[in-house]
């Protein structure tokens, strides 16, 4: 189970309008109409931004700050579907379809965000069409990532959601293949659909057999060939 080295990190704390994905291809006279319309909104570590269920217009591109976008369910148990840094964005679905929100998502580090909501987005799109593409290109790589993770769970025991998950997560730091969350054992566990108890054997596991390293929660991958199974 190998990691590809090309995909880009989650990356800088902080980032320009530029680096944001929907606005990548625009030029600083567009960025700018873009700034005028959209609002800025600062949120304390661990705030609710979007609760699955409610209603909402607007679209939120991350400028600072990580989010966790989950959905659970009344006994509070929470399956992660991913974490999202500098340069992502989410709420574009109900933006677009009016629909309620499909999960949740909450800060996990205080946050920046650049919020647009539909009448303006609509607004970009009518000054620079291209937007619509990139908007469409978007979506269809998180269905894609969304089919490789239900993948993952249908298909995978438990050890190799640990370890595919482990990866995904995986960037270069200071030359070492990291995992660029610090993330909690329980964190972990609600990404792979495990208990904690599980996942902290698992990881001792990788651990004991030289795979990766712990120190105060920061996991390393020294091997990268992590084995999909005990
Ligand atoms: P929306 O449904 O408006 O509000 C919740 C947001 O979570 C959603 O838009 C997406 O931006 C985001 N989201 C939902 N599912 C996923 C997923 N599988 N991967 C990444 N982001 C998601």
């Amino acid at each position: 189970m190998a990691i590809d080295q090309k995909r880009p990190a989650v990356g800088e704390r902080t980032m320009t309008l530029k680096a944001v994905p929907f606005f990548t291809q625009l030029s600083d006279k567009e960025l700018d109409v873009v700034r005028s319309v959209a609002a800025e909104k600062n949120y304390s570590k661990n705030a609710v931004v979007l609760t699955e269920g409610e209603v909402g217009d607007s679209l939120y591109m991350i400028m600072s700050g990580k989010v966790k976008v989950f959905i659970g369910d009344e006994e509070g148990r929470e399956i992660i579907l991913k974490i999202l840094g500098p340069g992502a964005f989410f709420g574009e679905m109900s933006m677009i379809d009016k629909q309620p929100r499909s999960a949740s998502v909450t800060t996990i580090e205080a946050s920046n965000f650049l919020v647009l909501a539909h009448a303006a987005f609509e607004r970009c799109v009518e000054q620079q069409p291209r937007i619509a593409n990139v908007v469409m290109q978007c979506l269809a790589q998180r269905v894609r990532e969304a089919d490789r993770k239900i993948g993952t769970l249908a298909l995978m025991d438990v050890y190799g959601r640990v370890a595919s998950t482990l990866l995904e997560l995986a960037v270069y730091t200071d030359g070492k293949l990291m995992v660029g969350e610090k993330l909690s054992q329980q964190d972990l566990a609600n990404m792979v659909g495990a208990s904690r108890e599980m996942v902290n054997r698992i990881l001792k596991d990788l651990s004991d057999r030289g795979f990766i390293s712990i120190e105060s929660k920061a996991i390393t991958i020294i091997n990268r060939e992590l084995p999909p199974s005990l």
